[in-house]
C-alpha cells in the first residue's frame, strides 16, 4: 500500500511516499529554516505562508519521483496535529482537497507518533512493543509504546522542551537559529566538564523533566562573566550543557526502562540528532543490554516519509477522518482525533 504523506506543522513544508510503512519511495522537504533564522527563531505567519507556496510543488515532486499521480496512491496522510495552527491547516486542507479530489481515504497522523515511526524507514526489525524518548522542540515525553497506534505516557517536561532549551540557551550564547544545531557543532572542541550545570530536580515524578533552571543557569553565567568583563569559552559550554541535558535524558529513561522492563529504546525528534545524547544512550544502554535504536540524522527532524510510515499503520487500524476533519495546534500522542475512530 503506498501512501502519500504531507507534513507542515513547522517550518518544513513536506511530502513524500511510503510503502507499507516501511519503505520510502520519495521524501522531499522544502525547510524554510534560513528565513526564520533571521529573526532568531520560527514565525508563525511567515510559516503559513511559505507552506501555501510550496505545498503544490513540493506535493507533486513526491509524487513524481515516486513514480505515482495522485490516483494511483492508496491513500493520503497527513500531519493534524500538535505544531502552529496556521502551518497545519495548510497541510490538512491541502490533503482534504486531495483526498476528496481522488476519492482516498484521508489519514490524520499524530505528529509525534511520526517522529517515533520514522525509525519503521530503517530498522525492519523494530516493532512495538518498545519505550520511546520523544525529543523535539516543543516536546519532550518518555512513552511507552504498546501497539502501533497505542501510547502510555510515563514522563513529560514541566518547562521547556529539550530542543527549546537547546534553543534558548543558544540564543543566550548569541549562536544562530536552530541553537540545537549549533550547540552540536561547538560540543567537539569543548570540555563537558568546564562548567556544572544544575540537575534540576522535579518532585512528584520519576520520570518528568525540567529544563529551565539550566537554561536560566547558562543565561547567569554568562551574565556574570560579561560583568566581570569576561569571555567564556563557547565550546566549552555548548559541552557542558549537552552533557547535562544528557544525562537528564539518559537518567530519566533508562529509569523508566528498568522499572517497566523494556529491552528496547528508540529515540525520536529533532534532539535525536544531537551527538553528545547519541553517544551518552548508546554507552548506558550497552551497558545494559538494552537495544537502542535512533533515527539516521536526516530521518530525526521533520519529514512527511515518518507521517507515511505512521500513517500506515493508522489506517491498517482503522482510522480514517472525512472532510470534517480540523487540525489542533496541541493534543496528547494518545489521544485520538475527534470524529475518527477505528471501523
Ligand atoms: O522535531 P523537530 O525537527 O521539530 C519539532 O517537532 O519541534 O525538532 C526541532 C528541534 C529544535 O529545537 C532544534 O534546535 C533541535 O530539534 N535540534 C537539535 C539538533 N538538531 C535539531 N538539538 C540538539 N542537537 C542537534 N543536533
Ligand atoms: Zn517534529
Amino acid at each position: 500500500m503506498d501512501i502519500l504523506a504531507i507534513e507542515s506543522s513547522c517550518d518544513e513544508t513536506a511530502a513524500a511516499v511510503v510503502r507499507d510503512g516501511r519503505e520510502t519511495l520519495s521524501s522531499v522537504i522544502h525547510t524554510q529554516v534560513e528565513e526564520h533564522g533571521r529573526y532568531g527563531g520560527v514565525v508563525p505567519e511567515i510559516a503559513s505562508r511559505r507552506h501555501i507556496e510550496q505545498i503544490t510543488a513540493v506535493v507533486d515532486r513526491a509524487l513524481e519521483e515516486a513514480g505515482h499521480t495522485l490516483r494511483s496512491v492508496d491513500a493520503v496522510a497527513v500531519t493534524a496535529a500538535p505544531g502552529l495552527i496556521g502551518a497545519l491547516l495548510v497541510g490538512v486542507n491541502y490533503a482534504k482537497g486531495l483526498a476528496l479530489a481522488a476519492d482516498k481515504p484521508l489519514i490524520p497522523v499524530h505528529h509525534l507518533r511520526g517522529h517515533l515511526a520514522a525509525n519503521y524507514l530503517c530498522y525492519p526489525e523494530l516493532e512495538p512493543p518498545f519505550l520511546g524518548l520523544i525529543v523535539s522542540g516543543g516536546h519532550s515525553h518518555i512513552v511507552e509504546v504498546l501497539g502501533y497506534t497505542e501510547y502510555r505516557i510515563l514522563g513529560r517536561t514541566r518547562d521547556d522542551a529539550a530542543g527549546e532549551a537547546f534553543d534558548k540557551a543558544a540564543r543566550a550564547m548569541g549562536l544562530p537559529y536552530p541553537g540545537g544545531v549549533s550547540i552540536d557543532r561547538l560540543t567537539p572542541q569543548g570540555n563537558p566538564e568546564a562548567f556544572s550545570l544544575p540537575i534540576p530536580h522535579v518532585s512528584g515524578s520519576d520520570y518528568d523533566f525540567s529544563f529551565s533552571g539550566l537554561k536560566t543557569a547558562v543565561v547567569n553565567l554568562l551574565h556574570n562573566a560579561a560583568q566581570k568583563g569576561e569571555t567564556i569559552p563557547a565550546a566549552d559550554l555548548a559541552a557542558s550543557f549537552a552533557y547535562r541535558v544528557a544525562d537528564i535524558l539518559v537518567e530519566n529513561t533508562l529509569r523508566a526502562a528498568e522499572r517497566f522492563h523494556y529491552r528496547t529504546l528508540v529515540l525520536a525528534g529533532g534532539v535525536s540528532a544531537n551527538s553528545t545524547l547519541r553517544r551518552r544512550m548508546a554507552e548506558a544502554c550497552a551497558q545494559r543490554g538494552i537495544a537502542l535504536y535512533a533515527p539516521p540524522l536526516p530521518l530525526c527532524g521533520d519529514n512527511a516519509a515518518m507521517i507515511g510510515a505512521q500513517g500506515y499503520y493508522q489506517l491498517l487500524a482503522g482510522y480514517q477522518a472525512d472532510r470534517a476533519l480540523n487540525a489542533a495546534a496541541n493534543m496528547e500522542i494518545d489521544r485520538e482525533f475527534v470524529n475518527v475512530l477505528p471501523s
